[in-house]
């Protein structure tokens, strides 16, 4: 993701007021950009809000979400540490993938949030934030846990939450993502 010039939150929140620059604003409820500490060293970005983050206007606040909250307490973080978002900020209908086309409607209101955050590490949550944030040709399966180091920071893809509800067979690998991303912020802050 590249920085220009960067517009303020408040810009950024008025840009995406009534948004219609694709297809997802025909059926959704709220707009989810995004929560958390706006000034944190780890953005974790998801897919799209699911039925709930819909209702609530707030990301990951589902089973998918109870499940990110448990993950990041086992290596002592909170989501007043993290900054959370989404690579599409309305609903896909029946919380299906979104379509590359409003992916990249979306992307740059993404771009705008970690230029301004600035965050060391970058978690990419399952397929699509890391087709759309780590690299457009990577598989999950293949790349899941292997750090990409670019301009200054880190990103890692993992599996989405949601993934390891279908299939607890994963957690060991998300358990490993997780202490490696530990260990990264740790020597992150050793050499601050
Ligand atoms: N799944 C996502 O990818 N994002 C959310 O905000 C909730 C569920």
């Amino acid at each position: 993701m590249e920085q220009g010039k960067v517009p303020g939150w408040n810009e950024i929140e008025r840009m995406i007021q009534n948004c219609r620059r694709c297809g997802l604003c025909e059926q959704r409820h709220s707009i989810v950009l995004g929560e958390g500490n706006r000034q944190a060293e780890i953005m974790l970005v998801g897919e799209g809000p699911g039925a709930d983050e819909d209702a609530q206007g707030r990301p990951f606040v589902g089973k998918a979400g109870q499940l990110l909250d448990k993950m990041f307490s086992a290596i002592d973080m909170r989501r007043e540490d993290l900054y959370i978002t989404n690579v599409v900020k309305c609903r896909p209908p029946g919380n299906r993938t979104p379509l590359d086309e409003e992916a990249h409607a979306c992307l740059p209101i993404l771009r705008m949030q970690y230029a301004l955050i600035r965050p060391k590490i970058v978690v990419c949550l399952g397929a699509t934030a890391t087709r759309h944030v780590y690299n457009p040709e990577a598989r999950i399966t293949r790349v899941r846990g292997q750090w990409l180091s670019k301009n200054g920071t880190f990103f890692l893809p993992t599996y989405h939450p949601a993934a390891l509800l279908r299939d607890e067979s994963k957690k060991k690998d998300v358990w490993e993502d997780l202490k490696s991303i530990a260990l990264k912020y740790t020597e992150i802050k050793g050499n601050q």
